[in-house]
């Protein structure tokens, strides 16, 4: 018999990263998904707890560092040994927004979160035995990288800034 897996998804209240949740709980599997909106993660949680598998609901903003590391700490503490890390937390804005914590937005959310979840999870990930970590982003777009602005300081473009994360 397949024994159940373990899987983290970073924005997994909506879009990709809800339906990768749906897949893996309807397949048997638990799910840690984190995001920001109570709503959408307790639909999944009522989805989930008619399916084979599980879920549980972190509640975090993931653009504070602050909040990355906590949510990092007790998911490793209640699963040390993680399956499969997915990152999909995203937000798009069309005007520049620096958090409390003085990053520009999506260098915190999109590019800093996924860079210590990575890291953070790394212990857990290989005591697994064929671990993955999917980053679902925008790699093929043509958009360069503004190396001397990650933060789009000088000049703030969404799309832009989004995919400089990428
Ligand atoms: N959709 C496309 O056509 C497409 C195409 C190519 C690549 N992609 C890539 O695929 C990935 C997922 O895209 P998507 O379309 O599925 O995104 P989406 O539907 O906008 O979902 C984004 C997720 O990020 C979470 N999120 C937003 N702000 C957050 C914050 N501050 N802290 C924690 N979580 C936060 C949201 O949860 P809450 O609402 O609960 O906060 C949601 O679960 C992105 O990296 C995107 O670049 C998407």
């Amino acid at each position: 018999m397949r024994s159940t897996k373990t899987f983290v998804i970073t924005g997994g209240t909506d879009g990709i990263g809800a339906a990768v949740a749906r897949a893996l709980f309807s397949r048997g599997d638990h799910v840690v998904v984190i995001g920001t909106d109570p709503e959408k993660g307790d639909r999944l949680a009522r989805e989930a707890a008619a399916a084979p598998g599980g879920l549980d609901f972190v509640r975090a903003d993931l653009s504070l560092v602050s909040s990355t590391r906590r949510v990092i700490g007790e998911v490793v503490e209640a699963h040390p040994a993680i399956d499969g890390l997915v990152l999909c937390a995203r937000y798009f804005r069309t005007h520049r927004r620096v958090t409390a914590e003085g990053f520009e937005d999506n260098f915190a959310l999109f590019y800093l979160s996924r860079v210590l979840f990575s890291y953070g999870l790394l212990d857990a990930l290989e005591k697994a035995e064929r671990p993955a970590v999917v980053n679902v982003a925008g790699p093929g777009h043509d958009t360069p990288i503004d190396w001397d602005d990650l933060q789009s300081a000088e000049r703030y473009d969404g799309v832009r800034a989004m995919l400089g994360c990428r």
